[in-house]
């Protein structure tokens, strides 16, 4: 189900929106000179919205994202993934949603370089038990959108950082996540196969799907309905309330 409102086991219309509150994120700087503090008293991404996170390199775009996507905690605060609760101890929530209803794009991709791109691609589709020559056919159709129709048999080390971006975006697209998270999705991509990537996702978006980026790329803040600005860890923006410290 892409969007809006999923009924909860007692029937109740249970809204999907992402809420962080009163999250803060703490790290120390090497040395011991200060530290790195992230925090919001609200922040509420409804479902179906396309919103943006931009500031300068630093700002806490990538903390932020992967408190979103469960992949960082937060020392302090509660957190709602797509309507659900997310404390300390939800591994299991988070490895369901991770796998049924989320879409991360990394700002730094790893991928298994001995496997070819398609099997890099469409990884998440195997716990579903999805055939492999399905996985086949939807990783080479997320690949073609992307325009990388060749690049489906190829090992994932020879393409170009480009390349290896786009094929980053394709395996976050394949399994028709309800929430996209991603980090600069189109920095190492010229304009025009950016333009590629920004279809990609506004295809998504206009399916029901909520979009959560950091970007500098003016093609995604464009497509935008909410741009969220970081200022050295706290958040400034009409509707996030309390910036951050
Ligand atoms: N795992 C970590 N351990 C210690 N410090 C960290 C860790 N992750 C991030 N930080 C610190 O948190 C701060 C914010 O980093 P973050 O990666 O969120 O910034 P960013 O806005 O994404 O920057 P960029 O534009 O360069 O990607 C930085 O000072 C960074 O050094
Ligand atoms: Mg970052």
């Amino acid at each position: 189900m892409a969007n809006g409102h999923r009924p909860a086991g007692d029937g109740v219309a249970m809204t999907d929106a992402t809420r962080l509150e009163a999250i803060t994120r703490r790290y120390p700087v090497a040395g011991g000179a200060g530290r790195f503090e992230l925090s919001s008293t609200t922040l509420e991404i409804e479902a179906g919205s396309w919103t943006v996170i931009t500031g300068p390199s630093g700002a806490g775009k990538t903390t932020l994202l992967q408190i979103i996507a469960g992949l960082d905690e937060p020392d302090a605060g509660r957190r709602w993934i797509l309507g659900r609760e997310v404390g300390p101890d939800a591994e299991s929530t988070l490895a369901l949603l991770r796998r049924e209803r989320l879409g991360i794009i990394y700002q730094h991709d790893v991928f298994l370089e001995h496997l070819p791109v398609w099997e890099n691609v469409s990884c998440r589709l195997v716990p579903a038990g999805v055939p492999a020559r399905e996985r086949r056919e939807r990783a080479r159709a997320t690949l073609t959108e992307l325009g990388l129709a060749g690049a489906a048999d190829a090992r994932p080390d020879v393409l170009s950082g480009g390349e290896r971006q786009r094929v980053a975006v394709a395996r976050a697209l394949v399994g028709n996540p309800d929430l996209i998270i991603a980090d600069e999705p189109t920095s190492q991509v010229d304009r025009e196969t950016g333009a590629l990537v920004v279809q990609a996702l506004r295809r998504r978006h206009t399916a029901g799907t909520t979009v959560v980026l950091a970007t500098h790329d003016p093609a995604l803040m464009d497509a935008a309905d909410r741009h969220l600005r970081l200022h050295a860890g706290g958040l400034a923006d009409p509707g996030v309330t309390g910036a951050g410290s």
